[in-house]
């Protein structure tokens, strides 16, 4: 498939459809880190990508998207919250079982002229950070992370994180700072030229990206959507941006904030 991407990254074009075995199952809380070996996806991905997963057999066949945490060698590393059918039962996955993956697919953080960073990450959509966080601490860019979370419970996502400089809020205060993400990244600051990545729902990423604007600092955001079918036919996860609806799955999950349309409201805000 030729897909248009807005900045320049091919997107699908190195895509796989096979299975994959769970190598390790890690919990933090109800959240599964799923590792599995799967050299042919772990070789190509990029930052920021994701893939379609199901459990082959299972009663809910439809796979979800599910963003790339990390690669290690030939290793995929996948983080899930059981949200709903589909995510459970591919959170329940143990050591041994076998996973459906189509993958990777979308666009990826594009890092290549990133210098330095600030992550900026909400509820299960931090779960992309440790891939992009990887990349730049091998180019040698500095990059600090700030996480926000609903609890305690939510904030054991973090466990799953090796990041050095990560910094975390709950909206409780249960643990780390009481804040939103968006708060705790104004706290941690970030110099000029500093690219802010983030992820997480909707309104997060609105609020990140009027700091950003405010600071006068520029990013991209990864977009949560509904998918079906993940790699562009369905037109069900578009997005209203500066050149029209895009698709979440294809020309995406990754967006430059100023191509992003502004959400009605936020222009008072
Ligand atoms: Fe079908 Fe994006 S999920 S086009």
């Amino acid at each position: 498939m030729s897909a248009r991407a807005p900045y320049g990254e091919e997107t699908c074009a190195a895509a796989t459809n096979g299975r994959y075995r769970v190598v390790e199952r890690r919990s933090f809380g109800r959240y599964a880190l799923l590792t599995l070996l799967a050299p042919g996806v772990a070789a190509v991905a990029r930052p920021g990508q994701f893939v379609m997963a199901a459990v082959p057999g299972a009663a809910f066949h439809l796979r979800r998207p599910l963003s790339i945490h990390s690669v290690q060698g030939d290793r995929l590393r996948l983080l899930v919250e059981p949200r709903g059918e589909g995510t459970t039962e591919l959170a329940a996955a143990g050591v041994a079982e076998t996973l459906a993956l189509a993958g990777p697919l979308g666009n990826g953080f594009p890092l290549g002229d990133v210098t330095e960073a600030l992550l900026v990450g909400g509820g299960i959509g931090v779960a992309p950070l440790q891939a992009a966080a990887d990349a730049l601490r091998a180019r040698g860019v500095p990059a600090t992370a700030a996480f926000g979370f609903r609890d305690a419970e939510q904030a054991r996502l973090a466990g799953a994180f090796e990041i050095a400089d990560l910094w975390v809020a709950t909206d409780d205060g249960s643990v780390g700072r009481r804040a939103t993400a968006v708060e705790l990244a104004a706290r941690v600051g970030a110099g000029p030229g500093t690219t802010v990545l983030t992820c997480g729902p909707a309104p997060m990423l609105a609020a990140v990206r009027a700091w950003a604007a405010a600071a006068g600092l520029s990013g991209f955001a990864s977009l949560e959507a509904h998918m079906a079918c993940g790699t562009g036919a369905c037109h069900g996860c578009v997005v209203a941006t500066t050149e029209g609806y895009l698709r979440v799955c294809v020309e995406g999950p990754v967006f430059p904030f100023d191509l992003l349309a502004v959400p009605a409201g936020e222009e008072a805000s």
